[in-house]
């Protein structure tokens, strides 16, 4: 059975776009509660340890250093059905192939600096929440 959370990261480049806000509206008004949110930068280890799954793809280098130039959004979000719907609200990995009206259509600029993160299993969503928030974290 599905559980009701994901996990997300505004990465980098949303981040110095200013699209922080415009961002978080989007996910708000279609449905999902925040249950944890902070600002924070992911070091080399970091995001070595959480893009793991990708070590051997020949882009996991350019991914590690995009990850860690400058400060995330990280969230928990809430809603029925969370990993899914979440995923159709950022869209495909590559923007230029996102469905209109997706934040990746709306905010990604190509398929290596595509502004979110959403967790692609329960599994992995519980994994990644834990490892950017404690539970005194989570509301
Ligand atoms: P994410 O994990 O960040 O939500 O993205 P995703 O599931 O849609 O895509 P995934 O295959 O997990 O890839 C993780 C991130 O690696 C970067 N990437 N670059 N240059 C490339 O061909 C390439 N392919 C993937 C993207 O930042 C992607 O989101
Ligand atoms: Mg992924």
């Amino acid at each position: 059975m599905a559980t009701n959370r994901t996990f997300t990261m505004l990465k980098p480049d949303s981040v110095e776009k200013g699209f922080i806000g415009a961002i978080l509206e989007k996910i708000t008004t279609s449905g999902f509660r925040i249950v944890a949110l902070k600002l924070t930068q992911m070091t080399k280890a970091d995001a070595q340890a959480f893009y793991a799954v990708h070590s051997e793809r020949p882009f996991y280098g350019e991914l590690v250093e995009y990850m860690t130039r400058g400060p995330i959004v990280a969230a928990i979000l809430e809603k029925d059905n969370a990993v899914e719907d979440f995923r159709t609200l950022i869209g495909a990995t590559n923007p230029a192939e996102a469905a209109e009206g997706t934040i990746r259509k709306l905010y990604a600029a190509s398929i290596g600096e595509n502004a979110v993160h959403g967790s692609d299993s329960d599994e992995n969503a519980t994994i990644e929440g834990a490892f950017h928030f404690s539970v005194r974290e989570q509301f």
